[in-house]
Parts: C-alpha cells; sequence; structure tokens
C-alpha cells in the first residue's frame, strides 16, 4: 500500500500544533506553539483570548510544520483537525483552517475526536493487540474504556465529577502553586513524604471515578490549618494527594483488567505525563500478566500528532467528514464510528 501523509492540525483548548503522520505511526514532524505563557498570568485559560491566538498562530504553525517536514502541501494525503470535544472557538479555527485546506488541495477532510487522539497516541512508536482496556486521564476526562478492536469503543466507568487533571490544576490553586498545576504538583510531590491522611474514594464495585471529595478535603484542609496559624508542608500535601489519586486509579483499572480478563492496557491523556501514575500503574500490570503501553510524554499533553494517528484509523475505514462539518464543544467517542 502506497505511503499514506495525514496533516493533522489540533486547537481544541491552549495548543496550536501540526504534524505531520506516516501511515498513522510515524511522526515526521510536530510543531506544538502553547499559549501557556499568556494564560498564565490570568491562572487559566481565557477562551476568548485562546481563539484569538489560534488565528494569529495558525497559518505560521503549518507552514512551520512543513519547513521541517521537508514537504509542501501537495505531498499531503488527507487533512485532519480536532473537531470536538473542546473550546469552540478554538477548535473553529483548526476546523476552518483543515476545511480550506482540503478544499483547496482537493484531499479528503478527517474530523477527528480529541478523546480518540489521546488513545491513539499510542500508535507513536508502540504496536499492541485488541481487545484491551484503555485509560484517558486528561484536563476534562478520566474515562475506561474496552476497545474490542481497532474502532470499537465503550465506556466502562468515567468520573463522576471533576476530572483528574482538573483536580490536579486546583489541588496547585489551593497550594498556591503556578498554573499548569497538574506539572508542579507532580514536582512537589517528588519531594514529599504521604504524611496528610487522606478520605477514601468511591471504593465501590463500578468502574466510575470521583475527585472533588479529596478537592474538598485538600481545600478545607488549608483552609483549617491556616486558621489555626499552622503551617501547610506543600510537599507533603502534595504527596498525599497524588498517592491517593493514584491508588484511585489503579484500583479500578486493576478490577476491569480483572474482570474483563485483558492482557493489554493503554493509559493517555494529559495526566498520562505523570511520571509516579505511570510507573504505579506499571507496576500494577506486571502484578496481573498484563503488558502495558504509554505513549512518550510528549505525545500524552495536547500535541497534533495524537490527531494525525487517530486520523490514519478513520483514513482506513474511508471514514472523511463533508466540508460542511462544525466545531462541537462535546462529542462522545462512538459518534466518530457511525456511518452516515
Ligand atoms: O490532555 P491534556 O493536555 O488536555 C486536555 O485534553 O485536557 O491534559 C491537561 C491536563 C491538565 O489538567 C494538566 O495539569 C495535566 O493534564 N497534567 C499533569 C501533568 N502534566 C499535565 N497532571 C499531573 N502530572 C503531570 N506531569
Ligand atoms: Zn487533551
Amino acid at each position: 500500500m502506497k505511503d499514506v501523509y495525514i496533516l493533522a492540525v489540533e486547537s481544541s483548548c491552549d495548543e496550536t500544533s501540526v504534524s505531520i503522520i506516516k501511515n498513522g505511526h510515524e511522526d515526521i514532524a510536530t510543531v506544538i506553539n502553547s499559549q501557556i505563557d499568556v494564560h498564565t498570568k490570568y491562572g487559566g485559560v481565557v477562551p476568548e483570548v485562546a481563539s484569538r491566538l489560534h488565528l494569529e498562530n495558525i497559518t505560521m504553525v503549518i507552514d512551520e510544520c512543513l519547513d521541517r517536514a521537508n514537504m509542501s502541501l501537495e505531498d499531503i494525503d488527507a487533512f485532519a483537525c480536532t473537531y470536538a470535544p473542546g473550546l469552540l472557538g478554538s477548535l473553529l479555527v483548526g476546523v476552518e483552517a483543515t476545511k480550506a485546506l482540503s478544499f483547496v488541495y482537493n484531499k479528503p477532510f478527517i474530523a477527528t475526536n480529541h478523546m480518540m487522539g489521546h488513545i491513539y497516541a499510542n500508535m507513536i512508536g508502540n504496536e499492541y493487540d485488541y481487545p484491551l482496556i484503555s485509560l484517558i486521564v486528561s484536563g476534562g476526562h478520566t474515562d475506561l474504556i474496552l476497545m474490542k478492536s481497532e474502532n470499537e469503543f465503550e465506556y466502562l466507568g468515567q468520573t463522576l465529577d471533576d476530572a483528574i487533571g482538573e483536580a490536579y490544576d486546583k489541588v496547585a490553586r489551593i497550594l498556591d502553586l503556578p498554573y499548569p498545576g497538574g506539572p508542579n504538583v507532580e514536582k512537589y510531590a517528588l519531594e514529599g513524604t504521604p504524611s496528610y491522611k487522606m478520605p477514601q474514594i468511591l471504593n465501590d464495585d463500578s468502574f466510575n471515578f470521583s475527585f472533588s471529595g479529596i478537592k474538598s478535603h485538600i481545600n478545607n484542609l488549608v483552609h483549617n490549618e491556616h486558621q489555626r496559624g499552622h503551617e501547610i508542608n506543600k510537599y507533603d500535601l502534595a504527596c498525599s494527594f497524588q498517592n491517593c489519586v493514584t491508588s484511585h486509579l489503579v484500583d479500578k483499572t486493576k478490577k476491569a483488567l480483572l474482570k474483563y480478563n485483558l492482557k493489554t492496557f493503554l493509559i493517555s491523556g494529559g495526566v498520562a505525563a505523570n511520571t509516579f501514575i505511570r510507573t504505579s500503574l506499571k507496576e500494577m500490570c506486571e502484578s496481573i500478566g498484563v503488558n502495558m503501553y504509554m505513549p512518550e510524554k510528549k505525545y500524552c499533553t495536547d500535541n497534533a500528532a495524537m490527531i494525525g494517528a487517530a486520523a490514519y484509523v478513520l483514513y482506513k475505514n474511508k471514514q472523511f467528514a463533508p466540508l460542511s462539518t462544525n466545531a462541537q464543544s462535546h462529542a462522545s467517542l462512538e459518534m466518530n464510528f457511525k456511518k452516515e
């Protein structure tokens, strides 16, 4: 089969990213233009500012990606973008730019779900077989998914309240650590010991998660200690939090792997860049004879390479999207595989 080069755009939140991916697994070039410096001033992503910056940067990032790949737009076989879920104004920039390229160069347009992108980030550098269980841990999602084949998704469980990345970011705020919170909480946790007692989280038979209880617990703890004039040990509190949420992920994932008797496990999403979470899940998998795969850390947080990988799966299935496709703030994974 002829090699397939997909140019993919990711603009669902605060990164303008463009990649050229060969045959779904080879990253020819990836450019990520992060807006973190701007949003740090506000302590979080400001949607209007994000979409404006995407608009200012998109053409430049596409050009830079083509330059790095030493390719031109004529060499591209299909144009792909994230169309959902995410910030509407941000998504729109990537969707409109990609549709225009597809129209002008007369090549297929592929509308990709962002969460699908996170899962298939695993295709870059890994080879694994189905069926498997996939855990997405990001700023907006904590999902346990059963995949019987490359394009079958069955949700086993999700968070009932906050996503794990959201909890990391909120705990960072409580501890006065800068945005983005996750990596900073991880840094502090590394220097601490789990000396603070944490609550039991949703210890039930479901495969659902919950992170709002621990966030409130930490908020109250810090508030009470301040009122008593006591110092908080931020390192120990970050470490206690991280141990607690990691155990929650490990327990629920282990339960699902054993119940469905599966031997392959994938993790993905921004929080999957966390070393403690990666190693804790890996140790659990080894203890029950499961092969665990994870993307390189640079493919865990938002990037267009993962969108190019996911788009290749849709390309193989000839699941092209019409140019009337719109950005959507919400969408389930199954929607990508429904035939028109
Ligand atoms: O997947 P992602 O880049 O964007 C979404 O689709 O949400 O995930 C971003 C989330 C943020 O909440 C960020 O704080 C968290 O991932 N994150 C981390 C780490 N790196 C990013 N959380 C914990 N440890 C990290 N090293
Ligand atoms: Zn993401």
